[in-house]
């Protein structure tokens, strides 16, 4: 895969091009902060008042010093639109306030190619469609921006009415410290799927499961819910900073040899080739977009089983066992 630095991108592309980010959450206030900074012109498109309440991400975008200006006004003056609202807003927001204003000579981007991939945004022919994500949460692209470095990024074209939709995704990638780290060029599906897929398999989904069963089989079998929740969650962090720093390997060879040996007889046990075949099925749903159709039709129905599933893991012993010893270790 081509990995790109900062002699392959420049940002004399973004001169004289104003860019709106749209949704000043995590990523966009990171992001809107890092590209003024680095001397773009940066606008903010938001919403005063958001289901009834003002909207502090409104008051955050006008204390950080920012122009602030409803999404359409802000679709309106910009040459850039960068979308950064959560995902599953994409759709109604771009219908009703960006659609009118992607004329011929603009560019869509955002950070996630969610909305595009499965058609909840459709833009016209005649404008260019990117994307520029940080691979990292917004907290730590600021700080590594900061520190004069940058996080690592991706970047993909969709549509390339202009000739220079690759050049402005570039661009926006340098004046944002992606291409100090180092940038992959993807494509809009690859990004999207493989989000998805680690999201729901390993990293979120998975994992999670993992930990709630450990806990419970030991719970359940009569061991203390102090000790449970330190050996499946607490010490999981411990391990995957090994595993970070320097693979399976050195985290192999820090823990014991009894610990190791468990990890090659027990573990293919626990997680076996059944699991590996239902990934499989979990990729085919995300590629075929009933996972994303599913998601938008909770979404619209106001979340019902979303919220029923948070409100589940809040009442379980090990988010309430957790609370209770993580005060313990607060410094107070
Ligand atoms: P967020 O949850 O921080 O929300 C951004 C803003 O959207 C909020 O501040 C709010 O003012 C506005 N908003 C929320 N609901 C709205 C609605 N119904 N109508 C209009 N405005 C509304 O979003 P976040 O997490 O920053 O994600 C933005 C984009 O960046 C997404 O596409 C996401 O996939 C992508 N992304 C996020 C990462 C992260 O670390 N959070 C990492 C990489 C990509
Ligand atoms: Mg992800």
């Amino acid at each position: 895969m081509n990995i790109l630095h900062d002699k392959d991108a420049d940002q004399a592309h973004l001169k004289g091009k104003t860019i709106a980010i749209i949704g000043y959450g995590s990523q966009g206030s990171a992001q809107a902060l890092c590209l003024r900074d680095s001397n773009v012109q940066v606008i903010i498109g938001e919403t005063e008042v958001l289901g009834s309440k003002p909207n502090p991400s409104w008051k955050k975008a006008k204390d950080d010093g920012f122009e602030v200006f409803s999404i359409d006004k802000a679709a309106e003056k910009a040459d850039i639109i960068h979308i950064l609202l959560p995902d599953e807003y994409h759709g109604p927001v771009y219908k009703a306030q960006i659609a009118k204003y992607m004329v011929a000579g603009k560019t869509l981007s955002c950070s996630h190619g969610f909305s595009i991939v499965y058609k909840q945004i459709v833009p016209p022919s005649e404008v260019d469609v990117i994307m520029v994500a940080p691979k990292s949460p917004a907290t730590e692209e600021r700080k590594a921006y900061l520190a004069g470095f940058g996080v690592p990024g991706l970047v993909a074209v969709k549509q390339d009415a202009s000739g220079k939709a690759r050049d402005t995704a570039l661009a926006m990638a340098k004046a944002m410290g992606f291409t100090r780290a180092g940038v992959l060029e993807c494509t809009f599906e690859q990004e999207t799927y493989e989000d998805l897929f680690g999201e729901q398999n390993v990293l979120c989904g998975g994992v999670v499961d993992l930990m709630k069963y450990g806990f419970e089989v030991l719970t359940e079998a009569g061991y203390p819910a102090e000790m449970a929740y330190f050996e499946v969650l607490h010490e999981l962090k411990l391990i995957v900073d090994l595993v970070y720093e320097g693979g399976i390997q050195k985290m192999n060879a820090i823990i014991s040899n009894t610990a190791e040996w468990g990890e090659y007889v027990n573990g293919p046990k626990i997680i076996d080739a059944s699991v590996k075949e239902r990934m499989k099925e979990s990729l085919k749903a995300i590629e075929d977009g009933s996972f994303a159709q599913k998601w938008m039709e909770e979404s619209k129905n106001g979340c019902p089983n979303l919220l029923a599933k948070r409100k589940a893991l809040a009442d379980h012993p090990i988010e309430i066992v957790g609370k209770k010893i993580r005060e313990l270790f607060e410094k107070k």
